[in-house]
């Protein structure tokens, strides 16, 4: 079972930090996005939206599918990523452990018939998801994008197993994630707990275990990305905007007229948010974001 943090109230209205990016144009990816300088411009004018749509397409880029193959989306959330391996023509399985998640994805991607999905744990995967037998080497690639911080290390122990066993000999398992430049433990980066509270994990991965870890499960050693600042550092800038903004009543009537849905934030939820997002962007420069392209020898 995946030890991270109880994740059932992540990712809705009741977080303050959800509300805004949803107001912000957070639409159905919950990735924090990859920005290119010259696009950053347009980041702060258009919102994130467009950003995590080319991360999600970078993540399944390094899978290099093919039609036909099949496809689990470990954490897929409301199902973006696995509905396009579908129209890649993969089969794919969605799976993510918030039935709210899968609800909707189920409703979004109803007519996709190249994607299923599934409520499942993927750090113990059942014997099937969707009516898909999850069995020993039936599967051509997993792909999991910015869900594994949420697994605890023996989860993520567990998942790089799990994928091992899944995959077929030649199979690749790709894994993006937020992980840490040592073993310092993520409570004293997190000194307030304000990340760990709003996303409901526990800690990261040293970006230097993963390797140790997925060898330990089979994997030939990885090709490894750092997109550290592509996305965490110029996300922390985009942070720094907002946080000075959000802090000052001019900004925040700014804000609003970009974003009209942020005049319900009551002056204590822009005190909460402003600390929430100073908190991210604290920790986001010492911690890293890495893609990991791990195949299983043939
Ligand atoms: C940051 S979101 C990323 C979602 C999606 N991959 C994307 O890029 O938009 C992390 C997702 O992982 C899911 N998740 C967390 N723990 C999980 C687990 N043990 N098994 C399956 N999904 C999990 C969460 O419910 C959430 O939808």
């Amino acid at each position: 079972m995946s030890d991270g943090g109880d994740i059932s109230s992540a990712y809705n209205e009741d977080s303050v930090l959800f509300r805004v990016l949803r107001h912000l144009g957070w639409e159905n990816l919950a990735n924090i996005g990859y920005f290119t300088l010259p696009t950053m411009p347009v980041a702060v004018l258009a919102g994130p939206a467009p950003f995590q749509r080319r991360l999600a397409r970078r993540s399944l880029a390094l899978l290099q599918t093919r039609p036909g193959q099949l496809v689990l989306d470990a954490g897929c959330g409301r199902g973006d990523t696995t509905a396009q391996l579908a129209a890649a023509g993969c089969r794919a399985v969605g799976v993510d452990i918030q039935p709210a998640q899968i609800d909707h994805a189920r409703r979004r991607f109803v007519r996709c018939t190249g994607a299923l999905f599934a409520v499942a744990d993927a750090t113990a995967l059942p014997r099937q998801a969707a009516g898909v037998p999850l069995a020993d080497g039936s599967f051509d690639r997993v792909h999991c994008l910015e869900a594994a911080f949420h697994f605890g290390h023996e989860g993520r122990r567990s998942f790089l197993h799990e994928s091992f066993r899944l995959l077929r000999p030649g199979g690749r398992l790709v894994l993006v994630d937020v992980t840490s430049p040592t073993e310092q433990p993520f409570e004293t980066l997190d000194s307030t707990g304000l990340v760990r509270g709003t996303w409901r994990f526990t800690d990261i991965e040293p970006y230097a275990q993963y390797p140790l870890m997925a060898s330990a499960a089979g994997f030939a050693p990885p090709r490894i990305l750092d997109w550290t600042t592509p996305v965490l550092h110029r996300a922390g800038q985009l942070c720094a905007l907002f946080a000075g903004l959000a802090s000052t009543r001019v900004g925040r009537q700014a804000l609003c007229l970009r974003w009209p849905g942020l005049r319900t934030l009551s002056a204590r939820d822009w005190d909460h948010v402003v600390a929430v997002v100073r908190a991210h962007r604290a920790i986001g420069r010492d911690t890293r974001y890495t893609a990991y392209v791990l195949n299983k020898p043939d």
